[in-house]
């Protein structure tokens, strides 16, 4: 397919979304639509090049909200997602033994709203964040620089080499560990984040958390220069890079690697807007799981 017949088809693609989404609701779209429309062959994507093209290609509005939800976001669209989503967080967090001033884990701060939330809501003593992009954690320690308590790290949490040398009494996670698309990753990834939760320790996962284990968000190249390309870019192979995982896939494997689930909270949808994308898991710690400290 040339160019002219590649950006045609990726337009049209476009509008007959923009179509099934008024019709639809965003859900049922993402989850059960766009899954059965991808049908050529996936493969995981590369999410260290894939998130460092889409923080270069956001350029100077890179460190936004509504940049770290996706480029086409509204105004409207992103307050809501971070009120709701903040409101959900504020929820499940009611009532539980949250120290004063807790220390607390960010990963994949993105453009760093929760930081600030966890600093100023929470009144956080301390905040090391955590992104897989360079450039991403380049901006973040520009904007922070000036601010006492708050660090940056560059590192991937799906690691089996991730380790900060302290503990946390919140390990947050906001809209990541579905983009850790292949299954042993994931399971690595809270594997390393229950080792960094101290013994009350809460972890909160912003997620979704249904009937059903899906890849439900798509791509064709990892690696691009601005957000006409990515879109008109057609390849034969598939890059997933988003694959959510069922409330009971979540409930196994957290008892397998030393968590339990606490709470569940769904955050409040409305038809007339797409956002929010996240609901709130929290974990803690049980008993010892084999070979971890
Ligand atoms: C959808 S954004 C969410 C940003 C932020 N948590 C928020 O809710 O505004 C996902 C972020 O996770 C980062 N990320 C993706 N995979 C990661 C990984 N394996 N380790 C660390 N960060 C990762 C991306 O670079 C990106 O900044």
């Amino acid at each position: 397919m040339d160019d002219l017949a590649a950006s045609r088809l990726a337009r049209l693609k476009a509008r007959i979304h923009r179509v099934l989404s008024i019709l639809l609701p965003g859900r049922v779209l993402d989850h059960y639509v766009v899954p059965v429309v991808k049908r050529r062959a996936h493969r995981p994507y590369d999410a260290k090049r894939f998130f460092d093209s889409y923080y270069r290609a956001t350029g100077s509005a890179g460190l936004s909200d509504r940049a770290t939800i996706s480029p086409y976001t509204s105004r409207l669209e992103s307050t809501f997602h971070y009120n709701s989503v903040e409101n959900s967080i504020i929820l499940s967090l009611a009532g539980r033994a949250v120290p004063d001033a807790p220390r607390v884990l960010d990963v994949g701060s993105g453009a760093g709203h929760w930081i600030d939330f966890y600093r100023e809501v929470l009144g956080a003593s301390a905040v090391t964040s955590v992104d897989i992009s360079p450039t991403d954690v380049r901006n973040l320690r520009t904007r922070y620089k000036s601010v006492k308590g708050v660090k940056v790290v560059e590192a991937d949490v799906s690691q089996d080499s991730f380790e900060l040398g302290a503990d946390f009494d919140i390990v947050n996670a906001i809209g990541v560990l579905f983009h850790i698309v292949d299954d042993a990753r994931w399971e690595q990834a809270l594997r390393n984040l229950r080792h960094h939760l101290a013994d009350d320790g809460l972890l909160v996962v912003g997620g979704q958390f249904g009937h059903i284990t899906q890849n439900v968000q798509f791509h064709e190249t990892d690696d691009f220069s601005d957000f006409d390309e990515l879109r008109s870019t057609h390849s034969p192979v598939v890059l997933v890079n988003k694959r959510i995982r069922s409330i009971r896939r979540w409930r196994s494997t957290a008892e397998r690697m030393g968590l339990r689930i606490v709470s569940l909270q769904r955050t409040k949808h409305d038809r007339r807007i797409r956002t929010p994308e996240n609901n709130i898991l929290v974990l803690q710690r049980t008993a010892r799981v084999g070979g971890d400290a």
